[in-house]
């Protein structure tokens, strides 16, 4: 199961209010949904994956019915849809959830290596899978996508003898483990960043959540590294220099956390507060 990051400290940063209403942009086991229904908020849930909104629906769906499929780059249009056009708070609880990471047969981690390299968080809507992404792109994008010529090369050879298909071929390119971190860790993100095209999604899904927001509402992001944390900053900088908005200091979880949840360690949290409504 996953365990909810930065929960106390991002359900606080929303200052709940009784009936008033919330998107939670990242439902996933919907851990921070249920908190936020806890503290008497109405939530819009939004999920990519349609097997954590199953997960999701299981725990909270009974207290909220507004649980639904879709991409948080469409957060505008989902929100009018069910009538949560203007909320108190938007949450982003970025990435893939432990249970993608412990138990799905997609390959989202290199610990299954007979995996398929797929990747994708919705196999229905999205056609390209990471082993796709691996056989067709040329040298030049494959290095602008693991920012590295030489893992570009190394996957281009590897093909000329097999096409990829499993984790294990991924895998394959990369060294043994011998530090604390397992050499293939930040190109398997790079690769499920780039099919799910995470960093366009978030990009365009912080100013439409913004435009959601009332006045003094809150927008929170937990981010897990530093390309998503890259682009959070640079737009609530860019908010808050127009003097539409303020930022606290990010926040990043106690040291109680991490032992109880090491998958916490790279969470940082922002906070923007909407200062005017147009
Ligand atoms: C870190 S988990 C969220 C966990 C959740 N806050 C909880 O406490 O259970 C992130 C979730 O966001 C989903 N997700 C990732 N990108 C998405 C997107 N563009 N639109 C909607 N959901 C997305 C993932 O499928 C995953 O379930």
């Amino acid at each position: 199961m996953h365990t909810s990051v930065l929960l106390k400290e991002s359900v606080d940063s929303l200052h709940i209010q009784n009936g008033a209403k919330y998107i939670d942009a990242t439902l996933g086991a919907g851990g921070h949904t249920e908190e936020i229904l806890r503290r008497g908020g109405l939530v819009l849930g939004i999920e990519a994956d349609p097997k954590m909104l199953e997960i999701a629906r299981k725990r909270v769906g009974e207290a909220c019915p507004t649980l639904f499929l879709g991409n948080f780059r469409d957060i505008a249009s989902i929100a009018h849809e069910h009538g949560f056009e203007k909320v108190s708070g938007v949450l982003f609880d970025l990435g893939i959830s432990s249970v993608h990471l412990d138990s799905d047969p997609r390959g989202f981690s290199f610990r299954n290596p007979n995996a398929s390299l797929d990747m994708r968080l919705n196999t229905e809507a999205q056609g390209v899978t990471a082993a796709d992404l691996l056989n067709s792109l040329d040298k030049t994008q494959l290095t602008i996508l693991f920012e590295s010529k030489l893992i570009a090369q190394k996957v281009v050879e590897s093909r000329k003898n097999k096409p990829f298909e499993s984790v294990g071929d991924f895998l394959s390119l990369f060294g043994q483990k011998w530090g604390k971190i397992h050499p293939a860790t930040k190109p398997f993100m790079m690769l499920r960043i780039a099919v799910n095209t995470e960093y366009e999604n978030l990009s365009s899904a912080l100013s439409q959540a913004f435009e959601l927001l009332k006045k003094n509402g809150k927008l929170v992001v937990i981010s897990f590294h530093s390309g998503e944390d890259r682009i959070v900053k640079s737009f609530f900088k860019k908010v808050e220099d127009s003097g539409e908005a303020k930022m606290e200091d990010f926040v990043r979880p106690a040291d109680e956390e991490i032992i109880k949840n090491p998958r916490a360690r790279s969470a940082k949290m922002r906070v923007l507060t909407k200062l005017n409504e147009k």
